[in-house]
């Protein structure tokens, strides 16, 4: 079977690495793909929000199954505009990825569901915005309800930085429409891990909890990034805890989707704050985790191809997902300067040495190639994953990996999964 992945960053080119290992695998298209997708399939030169060229690919290929793990192509309604059109898609529809596009809304199904979240209050307006911060006193964060590239949420510390986020978000406009309303909430205080539920609109299967690493600096300081790193399993969060997360946040969150005639087939990625209370919800997120994904498909055993065919098609119930012993880690290599100002089209040397390490895969994520030389092309160049039989062996090949890989002004976190140890 043909299959047709939309995207081209790093979670892209680890499905497409393991989609490429299927059985049933015929012709593996990526649109557009990166620098890395192009030595595992064909690169496509169409953009993932071309949703009629996609279509009209899809259909003129004959393919069996398109891919979309892409929050803005989902939030747009690309699963939809697919089935319109009669071709199998494997991804939420536009109302079921509203859990991840309206911040606003899954809060309000949260609350309905009575799944554990910060207590929040919705606006849209800056003067009573501001008026329930200074009631509720400091800390307090802010978040921009749509859509904003992961840089919509404020953790304020003091009433003048809560003030200064709210003219951001609803009078300066900086996010855009995604900032037409803005979700206030109880900040929460815990480690933060990811949770991901393969969906098939009536059963889902949960997989191992992961951990990502969001700021740029080491020990959880500095800006917010799209993910500097993760690893999978997180040995502290054990069975019991992964069946309380499974009862009182994925299926409730399911049930009343489905009440509201919502069927979410795809991945949900809840992320939670590990509280002193217990398990909270921070967001939902339609898709799975870029760079989670990458250490999921190091670690997964069972045929992707698959599960996605299962999950699309409803017919999960009784499939099982096999995973290998041990751990997974993928390490993000940054341009210098990523989350701000970056330069782009540096040569990278070194991918090659690195994959000869025991255990290494290198995930491209912003690259593309001039000729056969990979160059950057992203804030998030690389992400090297690795395998072991323990976390301590699979972040000594993936750190000894990424010190093996070069190019100007290169930059990663030394500390993931340095926690879990
Ligand atoms: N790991 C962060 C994200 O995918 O949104």
């Amino acid at each position: 079977m043909d299959v047709l992945l939309v995207g081209g960053g790093g979670r892209e080119h680890s499905l497409a690495w393991k989609l490429a290992q299927s059985p049933q695998i015929g012709k593996l298209y990526i649109a557009p793909g990166n620098g890395g997708t192009a030595r595992l399939g064909e690169n496509v030169p169409i953009g993932a929000m071309e949703f009629e060229k996609l279509a009209d690919f899809a259909a003129e290929k004959n393919v069996g199954l398109t891919v979309c793990s892409m929050d803005d192509p989902l939030a747009a309604g690309i699963v939809d505009l697919f089935r319109e059109r009669g071709l199998r898609i494997w991804g939420p529809s536009k109302s079921a990825a509203r859990v991840e596009s309206s911040k606003a809304f899954a809060k309000q199904l949260m609350s309905d569901a009575k799944v554990p979240t910060a207590a929040f209050k919705v606006f849209t307006a800056y003067a009573p915005a501001l008026g329930y911060v200074r009631r509720q006193g400091v800390p307090i964060v802010i978040k921009a309800s749509g859509l904003a590239l992961g840089k919509g949420v404020y953790v304020c510390k003091t009433v003048e930085e809560a003030e200064a986020a709210l003219k951001e978000i609803l009078v300066d406009r900086v996010h855009n429409d995604a900032g037409s309303e803005v979700v206030i909430e109880e900040f929460l205080d815990g480690p933060e891990i990811s949770i991901h539920a393969l969906c098939d609109g009536s059963t889902h299967l949960m997989f191992p909890p992961s951990q990502d690493h969001k700021t740029i600096f080491e020990g959880n300081e500095g800006p917010m990034t799209g993910g500097m790193g993760t690893y999978v399993p997180v040995p502290w969060v054990d069975e019991d805890a992964m069946s309380g997360i499974e009862a009182q946040v994925v299926g409730p969150t399911l049930d009343a989707l489905g009440r509201s005639g919502v069927q979410f087939t795809g991945l949900l990625y809840p992320g939670l704050k590990m509280t002193a209370e217990g398990p909270k919800v921070l967001e939902f997120n339609a898709r799975f985790g870029d760079p989670e994904c990458q250490a999921y498909m190091r670690l997964m055993k069972s045929d992707l191809l698959e599960l996605l065919e299962a999950s699309a098609d409803g017919t999960l119930d009784g499939v099982r997902i096999e995973w290998q012993s041990g751990f997974a880690v993928n390490i993000v290599i940054a341009s210098g300067g990523y989350p701000g100002e970056y330069k782009k089209g540096l040569p990278i040397t070194g991918i090659e040495e690195a994959e000869k390490i025991s255990g290494v895969v290198v995930f491209h994520a912003g690259t593309r190639l001039e000729g056969d030389v990979p160059v950057t092309n992203g804030g998030r160049v690389l992400g090297v994953s690795a395998v072991g039989r323990t976390l301590k062996e699979a972040l000594d090949s993936a750190y000894k990996a990424a010190d093996t890989i070069q190019f100007e002004g290169k930059y990663f976190r030394r500390d993931i999964g340095a926690g879990a140890l």
